[in-house]
């Protein structure tokens, strides 16, 4: 296994200023520490996995970077200059987009509707600006177009209600509706978790058809062959810290989790 120093910037990180990145980040609650000074860097055009035991802070950590917490100490940079988001809305107006681990979508509302959930489209004119009506046939229109270019080849319909599509299906718009709006990052906690292995490999195929279309994207899951599988780097969290940066040529499946559970130094 080779030595990967927990510095600021670890020797696995490609060069150039990243587009998101994290200082020392302390997030505490009460007396339980969830980040004990996390740093993480995010480069253009890189799928980058968080992985880690249960509690080890990788939610936390991505709460803190997506405005869901804000941290208690720690910098937050975006394309290299420091922003504070307050709330999700701001890091969504910043693009950052955010699939959380409990998913948020709203069953009985149709596909194009959950894509545009808290952007609907207003209509041109009177009709949009004072009664307020809503561009559904536009919305529609770009919806069938943002599916079909992220390749979700099983979603035909997007007027049918979420509720009526499978576990898969639906992880699909959760990630379509991020892919279509995170114009930044991408960040995903636990996509595949609760799903088979043909709707996984759609979601993994989703991640890689963003990376291909150059927006960084933020994995956290706890399976390692999917991990393995699309990250390019792998931040190995730890009670709380970041135990090391590896990267799926640098070290083995068996070596990441002998590093996550403490096993092993990385
Ligand atoms: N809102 C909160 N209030 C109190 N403690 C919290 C809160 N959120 C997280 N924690 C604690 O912080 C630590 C890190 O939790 P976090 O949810 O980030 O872990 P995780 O790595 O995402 O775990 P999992 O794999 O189970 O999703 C845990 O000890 C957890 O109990
Ligand atoms: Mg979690």
């Amino acid at each position: 296994m080779s030595l990967v120093a927990d510095a600021v910037e670890p020797m696995t990180a490609p060069k150039g200023v990243p587009v998101l990145e994290a200082k020392r980040l302390v997030k505490t609650f009460g007396k339980v520490v969830g980040l004990d000074g996390v740093s993480l860097q995010l480069h253009a055009g890189e799928v980058l996995a968080i992985i880690g035991d249960n509690g080890a802070g990788k939610s936390t950590l991505i709460k803190c970077l997506t405005g869901a917490y804000v941290p208690d100490q720690g910098e937050l940079l975006l394309d290299g200059e420091p922003v504070h988001f307050k709330r999700p809305q701001d890091a969504r107006d910043a693009g950052i987009e955010t699939v959380y681990q409990n998913l948020a979508v709203s069953p009985a509302l149709d596909v194009a509707s959950n894509l545009f959930l808290g952007r609907e489209r207003r209509k041109p004119g009177i009709a949009g600006t004072v009664f307020r009506a809503l561009d559904t046939s536009g919305m529609r229109k770009e919806a069938r177009e943002q599916v079909q270019r992220l390749g979700i080849s099983t979603l035909q319909d997007v007027t049918v209600a979420v509720e009526n599509l499978s576990g898969g299906q639906r992880q699909a718009v959760a990630v379509a509706r991020a892919a279509a709006f995170g114009s930044k990052v991408v960040v995903l906690d636990e996509p595949t978790a609760a799903l088979g292995v043909r709707e996984s490999k759609q979601v993994l195929e989703l991640i890689e058809r963003l990376r291909e279309q150059g927006v960084p994207v933020i994995l956290i899951s706890h399976n390692m062959p999917h991990v393995f599988q699309v990250a390019d780097r792998i931040h190995i969290q730890r009670l709380g810290k970041r135990a090391a940066t590896i990267t799926p040529q640098s070290h083995s499946m068996t070596d990441a989790v002998a590093i996550m559970t403490g096993a092993a130094d990385a």
